[in-house]
């Protein structure tokens, strides 16, 4: 019969793959602790409306990528193609935004209908942040640093460089939204097939076209820049003051709009040259009218969410990942002869008492070639325990073969002081 298959795009992250996702959601967790944020721990799937509502209707999302369908209610539900709209739904219906500031995050799966390829996948995953209630660039300035920080304690700030941008004010944007469409309406034949229905439902994404003609064309087109208003100019410089006062290097970039239709002011992306076509990292902005588009009262938010798949394959391309994550267990324990198989179940009990860190895995199968196999496991300690006329005893490997035989009451002080030797080393 046949075999079951994954859906196309949806990975298994398989336990070769698990040691470095772990590292990097410890690294992640710690410098967002340092922060004082919060975790907060949504559904997977919420009302399609809300993604409408949020992300845009006329978007990549919104039009072609969601994982829509109606439940046994005939409810049109969705599965959340990014974080933030369900961050601002479950703030809203707890009472956590009004009048209020917050700083939270999330962790999991999202899931967006994309052509697969190195680094998009049709499920993937985001560590997502969301502020509240807080207007000044400080934030905005606050969850880059925190990001920063991220990638130099990961060491691979030296391989992303920044992207920023400033979308103004929704005014502000609407005045060089007509211009930029009065503009490219001259071009109109000579622009990419995307842009031309783009520049029609939603034109400031034709900035983002990947078309070598319509970029050419956008050389000489309105700037966004030239038409923020004086709010979201100083907003922005007093957010690049802080940056460059906290030596965040950056590169101002005009044509970033981002894909979601929520932002304003700050955009961000965390971009990488290092894998291929999908090299935005981490990416986010304010977006001050979210919360009353979806019902609340007006209450500023700003975020950004890391791809972690495209961390992990970055971690990985760098060799990032320190060796010692990738050992599971650091003592291997097994018997020589089936006699004791059970004494060494108990021991290995007695031992994770007495030496509470040490990750101890217990040989539980076959002995045939026990040896070989407890060197095979590439365990940093290994433990074999026999019979001897003075009753059972160890031989305790650390890196070369041993056959000192040791008590089993001395055991635990040997096995600790080696292992503090090896931890050092
Ligand atoms: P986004 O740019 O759509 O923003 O996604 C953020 C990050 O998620 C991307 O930079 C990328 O690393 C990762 N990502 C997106 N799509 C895929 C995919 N198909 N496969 C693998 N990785 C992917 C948002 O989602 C916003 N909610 C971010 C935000 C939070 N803005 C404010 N707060």
């Amino acid at each position: 019969m046949a075999k079951v298959k994954a859906i196309r795009g949806m990975n298994d992250i398989l336990p070769s793959a698990t040691p470095a996702w772990q590292y990097l959601e410890r690294q992640v967790k710690s410098v967002l602790s340092s922060y004082g944020y919060d975790e907060i721990r949504m559904p997977i799937v919420e009302q399609t409306d809300l993604f409408k509502r949020s992300i845009g209707e006329v978007t990549d999302i919104v039009e072609k990528e969601m994982y829509t369908f109606e439940d046994r209610n005939g409810e049109s539900l969705t599965l959340r193609p990014e974080g933030t709209a369900g961050c601002v739904r479950a703030g809203e219906e707890h009472g956590l935004l009004f009048n209020q500031t917050q700083r939270l995050w999330y962790q999991g799966p999202m899931f967006r209908y994309e052509k697969p390829q190195k680094g998009r996948y049709r499920q993937f995953h985001q560590i997502g942040v969301e502020t509240f209630g807080m207007s000044s660039a400080d934030i905005d300035a606050e969850v880059i640093m925190l990001s920063a920080r991220l990638w130099k304690k990961l060491g691979i700030l030296d391989a992303v460089s920044l992207q920023l941008n400033s979308l103004g004010s929704t005014d502000s944007r609407q005045k060089y939204k007509q211009d930029l469409v009065d503009y490219l309406t001259q071009y109109f034949d000579q622009l990419d097939e995307d842009s031309q229905r783009r520049l029609k439902s939603n034109p400031l994404r034709v900035l983002d076209s990947k078309s070598e003609s319509t970029q050419a064309i956008l050389a000489d087109a309105p700037i966004l820049s030239e038409y923020l208003d004086d709010d979201s100019k100083e907003h922005f410089s007093r957010l690049t003051g802080l940056l460059d006062d906290a030596g965040i290097h950056y590169e101002i970039n005009t044509r970033l709009v981002r894909g979601l239709d929520y932002y304003c002011k700050t955009v961000f992306e965390w971009v990488t040259d290092k894998l291929g076509a999908q090299g935005t990292v981490c990416a986010g902005g304010r977006y001050d009218g979210l919360v009353q588009q979806l019902g609340g009262k007006a209450t500023p938010g700003v975020g950004f969410a890391m791809g972690i798949e495209r961390l992990v394959l970055l971690l990985e391309t760098l060799g990032a990942v320190p060796d010692s994550e990738k050992n599971s267990f650091d003592l291997y324990v097994a018997a020589q002869s089936r006699e004791v198989q059970g004494d060494v179940v108990q021991f290995s009990e007695a031992l994770r008492d007495a030496i509470p860190g040490l990750r101890i895995r217990t040989h539980c199968a076959g002995l045939k070639n026990i040896n070989n196999k407890a060197r095979q496991t590439g365990a940093r300690l290994i433990l074999l325990i026999q019979k001897s006329d003075a009753g059972l005893v160890g031989v305790l490997w650390t890196g070369a073969d041993s056959s000192e035989q040791i008590p089993l009451e001395e055991l635990p002080v040997v096995v600790a002081q080696q292992w503090e030797v090896i931890k050092k080393s």
